[in-house]
This record gives C-alpha cells, sequence and structure tokens, in this order.
C-alpha cells in the first residue's frame, strides 16, 4: 500500500487587509485587547460579491495543482473542508469542479470546521492507500467575513476570523516511510453547542439550551431564515472562548502526542509543527506543553487571524514557501475546533 505525499501546495488569501483599528470603528474593541488575547493584528476580507469560499478554493488549488506539475484535468476526486459554504447545499466541492472544468469526477464536502483540513487529508491519505484515486485534490477554505456580528454583541468572535484558503494534491509515493504517515481523528459531540452557529438549522431548540436560541412554537414554524432569527443574532457563530481555549491547549498536544508514539517518533523528532491558527496564545501553551523551540512551530495567525478549515494549508504553504520545510522533515499538523474534534497528521516530506 502506498503512502501519500503533498505533492503540491497553494494558498491564497483576499487582497484587502483589515486591521484590528479598522475593526474599533465598528466595535468597542482595541487593538492592544486583541493582539495581546489574540495574537491577531490584522486578517484579510474578501470581496463582498466575486469572491466566495469556491472560489478562493480554486485559487490555492490552481497554485496546489501547479506545484504539483499536473493539470486540473488529471485530479481524479476533489474533497473540500469548509463551515461557510456558498450555499446551505450543494457543497463547494461540485462547484470546484465546474469552475475549473474537471472531468465528472467525485467530490466530497467535509464539515469539521477547524479541524476541517485534517479530516478531509485523512479522507485523502486513505483513498491514495487503498489504490483508488491517484491525484487528490485537498481544498480548506473559509469566507467568514460574511457572516459576523461586526456590532460589539459579536466582538468576542468576529475579532478572530479572516478568509482565505489552502489547496494541497496528495499522489501516492512508493518510497518508504515517506508522506503522510498517520492520521489520528477525534470529536467529543457534548460540547457540540460550546462553539457553533445554530442557525440556519433544523434543530427547532432541541439540542439547544434555551438560553442560547429560544424560539417559541410560532416562531420555529418559519425556521430555516425567520426575522426572530435574526434578532436574537441566531444567524450568527456562538462561542464560549474560555471554554474552548480550556479543552484546546490539551487536546492539541494530546494528538501530538498520539501521532508521534503510532510512529515511534519523539517531539525532538519534529522538524516542523503546524498548529491550527485559533489563537497565538494557544499555539504558544502548545508549543510549551511539547517544548519545542520557537523555530519548529509555524504561525501567521497575526496576519490573517483564525480562517478554520484554511488555516493548517496556508501556513503548511508559507512555512513551505519559506524554505521552512524540507524534503524528508518531520512535519506534525495539529487542530481543534468547533465539534469539538480534534486531530493531527504526521508527514515525512
Ligand atoms: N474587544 C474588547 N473586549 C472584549 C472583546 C473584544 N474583541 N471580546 C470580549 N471582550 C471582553 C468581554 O466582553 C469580557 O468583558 P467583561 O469582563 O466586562 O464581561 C472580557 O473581554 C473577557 O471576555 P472573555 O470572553 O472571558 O475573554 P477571554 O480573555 O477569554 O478572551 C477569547 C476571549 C480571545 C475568545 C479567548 O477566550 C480565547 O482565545 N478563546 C479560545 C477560543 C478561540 O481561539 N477560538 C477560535 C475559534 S475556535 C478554534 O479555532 C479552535
Amino acid at each position: 500500500m502506498p503512502n501519500a505525499r503533498i505533492a503540491g501546495i497553494g494558498m491564497y488569501v483576499p487582497e484587502q487587509v483589515v486591521t484590528n483599528f479598522d475593526l474599533e470603528k465598528y466595535m468597542e474593541t482595541s487593538d492592544a485587547w486583541i493582539q495581546e488575547r489574540t495574537g491577531i493584528k490584522e486578517r484579510r476580507y474578501a470581496k463582498r460579491t466575486g469572491e466566495t469560499t469556491t472560489t478562493m478554493g480554486v485559487e490555492a488549488a490552481k497554485l496546489a495543482i501547479k506545484n504539483a506539475g499536473i493539470t486540473a484535468d488529471e485530479i481524479d476526486f476533489i474533497i473540500f473542508a469548509t463551515l461557510s459554504p456558498d450555499y446551505y447545499f450543494p457543497g463547494c466541492g461540485v462547484l470546484v469542479q465546474r469552475a475549473m472544468k474537471m472531468k465528472e469526477i467525485g467530490a466530497l464536502d467535509v464539515r469539521n470546521q477547524c479541524s476541517g483540513f485534517v479530516y478531509a487529508l485523512s479522507v485523502g491519505d486513505q483513498y491514495i492507500r487503498s489504490g483508488m484515486y491517484k491525484n487528490i485534490l485537498v481544498i480548506g477554505s473559509d469566507k467568514h467575513s460574511f457572516g459576523l456580528d461586526f456590532s460589539t454583541r459579536g466582538r468576542n468572535v468576529s475579532v478572530i476570523f479572516g478568509d482565505g484558503a489552502g489547496a494541497v494534491v496528495l499522489q501516492p509515493t512508493e518510497k518508504e516511510g515517506q508522506g503522510i504517515l498517520s492520521t489520528h481523528l477525534h470529536c467529543d459531540g457534548n460540547s457540540a453547542e460550546i462553539l457553533a452557529m445554530y442557525n440556519p438549522g433544523t434543530h427547532a431548540n432541541y439540542w439547544v439550551d434555551e438560553k442560547l436560541a429560544d424560539f417559541d412554537d410560532a416562531e420555529i414554524g418559519q425556521m430555516f431564515m425567520s426575522h426572530a432569527m435574526v434578532d436574537k443574532a441566531q444567524n450568527f457563530p456562538f462561542m464560549d472562548g474560555p471554554s474552548v481555549f480550556k479543552k484546546a491547549i490539551v487536546k492539541i498536544p494530546e494528538a501530538v502526542m498520539e501521532a508521534l508514539d503510532a510512529n515511534k517518533l519523539a517531539t525532538t523528532d519534529i522538524d516542523m509543527l503546524i498548529p491550527h491558527q485559533a489563537n497565538l496564545r494557544i499555539s504558544q501553551f502548545v508549543q510549551q506543553q511539547l517544548g519545542l523551540p520557537d523555530s519548529h512551530v509555524y504561525n501567521n495567525i497575526q496576519r490573517y487571524g483564525n480562517t478554520t478549515a484554511a488555516s493548517i494549508p496556508i501556513a503548511l504553504y508559507e512555512a513551505w514557501a519559506e524554505g521552512k520545510i524540507k524534503e524528508n522533515d518531520i512535519v506534525c499538523l495539529a487542530s481543534f475546533g468547533s465539534g469539538f474534534t480534534w486531530g493531527s497528521a504526521l508527514i515525512r516530506w
């Protein structure tokens, strides 16, 4: 069974830079608060029209395909991770197939939020190992700017997120011990409502604590998109930030150690850790717990904010493009996010 290797990688971020000072114009916040709590200085926002989760994914995919030295015609499967799809349905994968004029191949959307890219990579890895596909396009892309509450009410969430996309092409490698060595995926659905966007949805208050989503019977009749939903800010993401923080700093190191143990490696073998860019303080905690030097951890949340499914492939691309990842290096990807979901992927580059 061949391992999958990352044969090409690409990224795309929109041109528009939005600084913390820009956000001060919309809500009661400050550059100092945002930098101290999250490390973020600026993020990118997509154009309001003409730039979608899919179009950003397509731009990242074009670069990944070019870097793999193949053409879009040679891709035989698409996996698209996002929490902000262009449509409620169908998914973004089919829109990529259309936009890139690909053959009538399969396309799968993955809904695992900040862990979406690691989950998508794991799915692609299994298809390559089984011999089913030879050139898989894996994309992580999110356009948050369209769905954030820019009033003071939503400031704990909206200052964190940014838009962008990353992509890789997976191919089989016959080289022993190279490529994706293992992936490890987890979830704890008990925490589903701690970091979530409840509407539009079909729950009709069933799972959701009344104080979070209190709709009466009359209102429930008009769900998917009602005025009451908008009045109660239920069309925006909800996050209990401190709970997310506490769990993330435990689960990310666990996922890294699980990957190392499965491959009989130690933290000293890691050449580059790419943690999901949730919050610089989370990355710093993880780095400290694993005892890694600064040169072995890549962070770019300062410039892009948290781009959820795109954060790991964007950081991976930049680390690679800056020459910080070389052949044979051990690279560990580690994620944590809504669900809760978390996981890791260990790669010999
Ligand atoms: N600007 C100014 N003040 C703010 C802002 C803001 N943007 N947001 C919240 N505050 C205020 C709150 O209203 C609160 O004020 P109060 O004490 O008067 O009530 C105070 O700051 C503290 O609020 P907390 O939510 O407790 O702030 P905390 O110090 O925990 O920081 C944060 C919030 C940054 C979200 C933090 O909880 C965190 O980093 N959590 C991890 C979550 C995360 O990283 N999520 C990313 C997405 S999920 C993922 O990718 C895994």
